[in-house]
């Protein structure tokens, strides 16, 4: 992909799996790269993974919802490698409940950490972008953030705001060099959703398998999407050649949600 060598770029929730996907696709470019997450040790065996192909990668810890975590990763990666010029926005939690019973501790987790923890990221990495007249902010939204769901409340809500945030910025950045866009996954078949249709199978009395395939029916192309599908087209929007697409919210969900 034109233009990504030697870029560095900043992967929130690079411990996940759509976050390990990122991770690997862009070091696979040449990019240098950053991976945060709270826990320690998922976080360094994800950067022992993509390490093993040669790339230069630096994992740290960090709590997203926390300014002075974020902050202070800023300070290491640009003391290490001089800069960031790509955000690529991934940590995200997703705790299904009932509305009605729904406390009011997992509405508030959601929205600081798939809202407030993108916002400070933006916040934080944005005014270096801005100086530099180049960047890419790149958010992983959800097709919930166009479409609703049932029982995702909060979750909804949290990926409908980070769509108001990407929109924004979009403007805000639009004569200088920057670009911030979304990515709209379905179902990804990667542990997250395993893990839901672990809990789903509990709850139901059905199979995992049977709920996979009900994950899969959701979508027209009746699969699940690979979280390389999601790397490719982060790529795309980070390279060079494609500095026109701004504000944008990308749907990679097999055609579930069409607009
Ligand atoms: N999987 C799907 O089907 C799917 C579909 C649509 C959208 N998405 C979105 O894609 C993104 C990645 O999802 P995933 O499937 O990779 O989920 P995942 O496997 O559960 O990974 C989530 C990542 O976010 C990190 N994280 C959570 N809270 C954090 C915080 N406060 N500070 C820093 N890091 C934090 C987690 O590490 P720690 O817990 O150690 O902090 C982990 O690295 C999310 O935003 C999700 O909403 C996923």
């Amino acid at each position: 992909m034109t233009g990504l060598r030697h870029k560095t770029v900043l992967i929130t929730g690079g411990s996940g799996g759509l976050g390990r996907a990122l991770a690997g696709a862009f070091a696979q470019q040449g990019c240098r790269v950053a991976i945060v997450a709270r826990g320690p040790e998922p976080l360094q065996s994800a950067a022992a993974e993509i390490a093993q192909n040669g790339a230069e990668i630096l994992a740290l810890p960090c709590d997203i919802c926390r300014r002075d975590h974020v902050r202070n990763v800023h300070e290491q990666i640009t003391a290490q490698w001089g800069g960031v010029q790509i955000v690529i926005n991934g940590a995200g939690i997703a705790r299904a409940a009932n509305f009605a019973e729904m406390a009011d501790d997992l509405r508030d987790d959601t929205l600081k950490t798939n809202l407030t923890g993108a916002y400070n990221c933006c916040k934080v990495f944005l005014p270096a972008m801005l100086r530099a007249g180049w960047g890419r902010i790149i958010n992983i939204a959800s097709t919930t953030a166009k479409a609703s769901y049932r029982n995702v409340t909060a979750y909804t809500a949290s990926k409908h705001g980070l769509l108001g945030l990407t929109r924004s910025l979009a403007l805000v950045t639009a004569r200088h060099g920057v670009t911030v866009n979304s990515i709209c996954p379905g179902y990804v078949d990667d542990e997250r959703t395993h893990r839901n249709a672990e809990m789903m199978a509990e709850k139901t009395g059905k199979s995992v398998g049977e709920i996979l395939k009900l994950f899969a029916a959701s979508s027209p192309q009746n699969r699940l999407i690979a979280p390389e599908e999601v790397a490719s087209l982060a790529l795309l929007m980070a390279s060079e050649k494609l500095g026109g697409m701004t504000g944008q919210a990308v749907s990679v969900d097999g055609g579930a949600v069409m607009v």
